[in-house]
């Protein structure tokens, strides 16, 4: 088992397997960064898979791959099988912008991949595009739809911008709620790499807007192990708010995140990270899970966003670890 320390128990793992990413979200990576991670620093898939073994033999049981954009590099499914051969009831996600999934959900579902998270900013194309700044939402409903009928588990995370998008929270939580998909609607993460001004809505913003239609909704007691405090509303249907500037969301992390470089990286909101990559690519198993050890005694207690002082901004960019 792994643990932190502060006690709390480590058995998700968060694969990033390319900064790289074909939309430009602007609470993300408005601009195309200055350059990106030369392909010879990137790890392998064998390299990645190395300490993947490592870290479910010490304890992980749910592996998610995020990007940047995932389905942008090459072989995606057979890294997935090569993860789901080796120990097939790991729970085993992907994170993307959904807009290559038409051509390779079922693929992903066939090579083993068992749950889907797409982003979902807005029902309006015009909406859409002023975020993910290219015209992309009718070919992300199409991925969805091949993910739902591939058989992949699917939720929604949504990003409310303020002036943005915050007209259109009703319409994307009805589509998610006629489709059965749980939401999450995300506040947004103040980091240098997004657009300047950019300014998300809290988490009492957003339940007033739900409220416009859905009055009554009710707190679900929380999944611990979930970054998303849930509320049922009318049929039984839940949606999601994850607030990490509220104090008490790191308590129960129990996260840690592995970069296309091979940076393990304790926490989103801070620069602070270990390389595993001389240790895999020479092999050296038990190196890798040293560092691993040595990581998660680093792991912070809290992010910064929960500092009261509403300035804060972390300087780490959310497309090398998939947010
Ligand atoms: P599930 O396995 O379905 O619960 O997925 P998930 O919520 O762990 O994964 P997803 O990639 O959909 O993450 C949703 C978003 O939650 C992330 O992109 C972040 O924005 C936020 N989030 C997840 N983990 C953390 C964390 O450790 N710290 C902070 N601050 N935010 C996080
Ligand atoms: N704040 C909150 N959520 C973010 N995401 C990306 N950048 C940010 C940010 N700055 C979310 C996207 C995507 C998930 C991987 O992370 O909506 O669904
Ligand atoms: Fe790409 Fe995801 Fe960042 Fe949007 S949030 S630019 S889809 S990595």
């Amino acid at each position: 088992m792994l643990i932190d320390g502060y006690g709390r128990k480590v058995d998700y793992l968060r694969v990033s397997v390319t900064e790289r990413c074909n939309f430009r979200c602007q609470y993300c990576m408005p601009e195309k960064p200055f350059s990106w991670v030369p392909k010879e620093n990137l790890l392998s898939y064998e390299d990645l898979f190395k300490f993947i073994k490592v870290a479910i033999d010490e304890g992980i049981t749910k592996v998610r791959i995020t990007g940047g954009e995932p389905l942008l590099r090459e072989g995606l499914d057979e890294f997935i099988k090569m993860i789901y051969d080796y120990k097939n009831d790991i729970d085993l996600a992907l994170t993307t912008n959904g807009f290559l999934l038409p051509k390779v959900a079922q693929k992903l579902k066939d090579a083993g991949l068992k749950r889907i998270n797409v982003s979902l900013d807005s029902m309006k194309p015009d909406v859409a595009a002023k975020i993910a700044q290219k015209n992309v939402l009718e070919t992300v409903l199409k991925g969805i739809q091949a993910a739902d009928d591939a058989g992949l588990k699917i939720k929604i995370n949504c990003v409310p911008i303020q002036g943005i998008n915050d007209g259109d929270l009703l319409e994307v939580l009805d589509f998610c709620k006629d489709k059965g998909y749980p939401i999450r609607f995300i506040e947004f993460m103040e980091n240098q790499h997004a657009k300047d001004g950019a300014k998300g809505l809290n988490s009492d913003a957003i339940k007033k807007i739900v409220s416009q239609k859905y009055e009554k909704f009710d707190e679900v007691p929380r999944d611990t192990s979930s970054p998303a405090q849930y509320y049922a509303i009318e049929g039984g249907y839940q949606f999601g708010i994850i607030e990490p500037h509220k104090d008490d969301f790191c308590a129960a992390c129990n996260r840690i995140r592995l970069t296309a470089e091979g940076f393990l990286i304790p926490c989103l909101y801070f620069e602070d990270a270990m390389s595993i990559k001389d240790a895999v690519r020479a092999n050296k198993v038990d190196e890798a899970a040293a560092i691993l050890k040595k990581v998660l005694e680093t792991k912070p207690e809290k992010n910064k966003w929960s500092d009261k002082d509403d300035n804060e901004t972390s300087t780490r960019a959310f497309y090398e670890t998939g947010g």
